[in-house]
């Protein structure tokens, strides 16, 4: 019998439709999944295609020609750990065995020391795009070492999301290299979500716009320079009807309690780590914390004084809107590639920026318009650590500048929150100010702790008695 070209572990949504995918280019496919029920609807949602079901470890294992190509899809922690110690001792050097949940990319540099006697080439893999990427074409950020690669290469090429500049998959770098590109992916993703919601909060509560216009809205502004799949998902959520009363738009029972997983949070704690200023992320991540304290938020409102009433002029604060959006957004990419350059430096991970905005082109979940520009300014090798040295970015940002403070003094007005915005400007001004007021700190840590300072006209640490 003909043996498999690749092997999945774990047969949820994702790992079942990546399997799919797989199988759809002609490539023959082995999954493995404990739960019979998994393996059963692989069975039947692959019928005509060239995919198996094993029923044991053991058994998938034997259908794999060697070196074997191994995909795990099951949840990140402890389990991914049992499943290393499952199969391991059943692999052959040179096998390849590839992690492609949202793992903490510490652990897989754990998980790569592991194995590395073995001979087994351990790949951590970042996979964006949801169930529906994971079926019609994800993008895919591989780390780990280049030969393990090579042998990944042509199959991952066919079934990633292709864009105008080839398909969506590349090396990302070494050891964990591909994880830790996801994690700041998810970064990314939740600091352009909060800014999305920070924008239709002010649409629906100050410009009173209802579900359709704010659909209409968000389908105009998909045709433009916001284009992008968070904006273009927006737009659809705002028509979804309730289910339970069809008189009612979904979006407007889903109770406002954000949920999270953890990797927004992990892009904030290593940019902390790193000392790589990220505070759009970071309000993002808190932003939905504070969503969770939903009783408390409801007993503190009854406290609120109302806002004083003040005269907006719709059509104006729409157009301030998008571009406050659009400033917000850039510099949420600008700083998670920042932090991304800062970490390929430190871990030594060898990233190429370019490569890695490419990829992000097509089928992950920040996927945009805007990603040209910013490829054509790695590509130009402008602004390498941080974006804003490129004068055409920062020029453009500036262009953009009075609409968000215009936003946010119409958010102020209102008592809506918006810390994305917010703190996207802070960022924005703060990066372009040559001499700060950090002289200050200095003089206060020289005088009470003599932590010394340095200074404008010389070289040299100094400290002084202060009086
Ligand atoms: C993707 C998503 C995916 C997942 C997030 C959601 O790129 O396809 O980012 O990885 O939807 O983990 O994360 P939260 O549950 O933390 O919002």
């Amino acid at each position: 019998m003909q043996k498999a070209q690749f092997g999945m572990i774990g047969l949820g949504t994702m790992g079942r439709n990546l399997l799919l995918n797989i199988a759809d280019h002609g490539i023959a496919a082995c999954g493995y999944d404990r739960n019979t029920d998994q393996q059963k609807r692989l069975l039947e949602e692959g019928a005509g295609k060239p995919v198996i079901a094993a029923g044991t470890m053991k058994e998938f294992v034997d259908s794999l020609e060697t070196p074997r190509r191994i995909m795990m899809l099951v949840p990140a922690g402890k389990i991914v750990d049992a499943v290393i110690d499952e199969i391991s001792p059943l692999l052959q050097p040179g096998d390849i065995l590839i992690d492609g949940g949202n793992s903490h990319y510490t652990d897989t540099d754990a998980r790569i020391a592991r194995l590395q006697n073995t001979g087994i080439h351990f790949t951590g893999m970042g996979v964006s795009g949801g169930e529906e990427g994971a079926r019609f074409g994800p993008s895919m950020m591989p780390g780990g070492n280049a030969t393990g690669y090579a042998e990944l290469q042509p199959i991952l090429e066919k079934i990633a999301a292709q864009s105008d500049e080839g398909p969506c998959v590349t090396f990302i770098g070494n050891g964990s290299a591909g994880h830790y590109t996801k994690m700041v992916h998810n970064g990314i993703e939740y600091a352009i979500m909060q800014l999305i919601s920070e924008v239709y909060a002010l649409l629906k509560n100050v410009a009173g716009l209802n579900n359709d216009e704010l659909h209409e809205l968000f389908a105009q502004w998909d045709k433009g320079p916001l284009q992008s799949f968070l904006i273009e998902i927006t737009a659809k959520v705002f028509l979804q009807p309730d289910d339970v009363d069809k008189n009612r738009r979904l979006v407007d029972v889903i109770l406002d309690r954000a949920g999270q997983k953890g990797t927004g949070m992990w892009t904030s704690n290593s940019a902390l780590e790193l000392h790589v200023p990220t505070p759009t992320i970071n309000d993002a991540v808190t932003a939905r914390d504070i969503s969770v304290y939903k009783n408390e938020r409801v007993q503190i409102e009854q406290y609120k004084k109302t806002v004083a009433e003040t005269t907006t002029d719709k059509a104006a604060l729409i157009h301030q809107l998008h571009d406050a959006l659009s400033f917000g957004i850039t510099l949420s990419y600008i700083q998670g590639l920042h932090l991304l350059h800062k970490a390929s430096e430190v871990y030594q991970y060898q990233i190429d920026l370019a490569e890695v905005v490419r990829i992000w082109k097509g089928g992950c979940i920040i996927r945009s318009v805007l990603l040209n520009d910013i490829r054509k300014a790695y590509l130009q090798n402008k602004g390498s650590s941080n974006l804003l040295l490129d004068e055409s970015f920062y020029t453009q940002l500036q262009n953009n500048r009075s609409a968000v403070t215009a936003v946010l003094q119409c958010a102020m007005n209102n008592g809506i929150g918006t810390a994305c915005l917010s703190s996207s400007l802070q960022y924005f001004d703060m990066f372009s100010t040559g001499r700060s007021s950090s002289n200050l700190i200095q003089a206060q840590r020289d005088f009470f702790g003599a932590h010394t300072y340095e200074r404008t006209d010389k070289e040299g640490s100094f400290h002084t008695q202060w009086d």
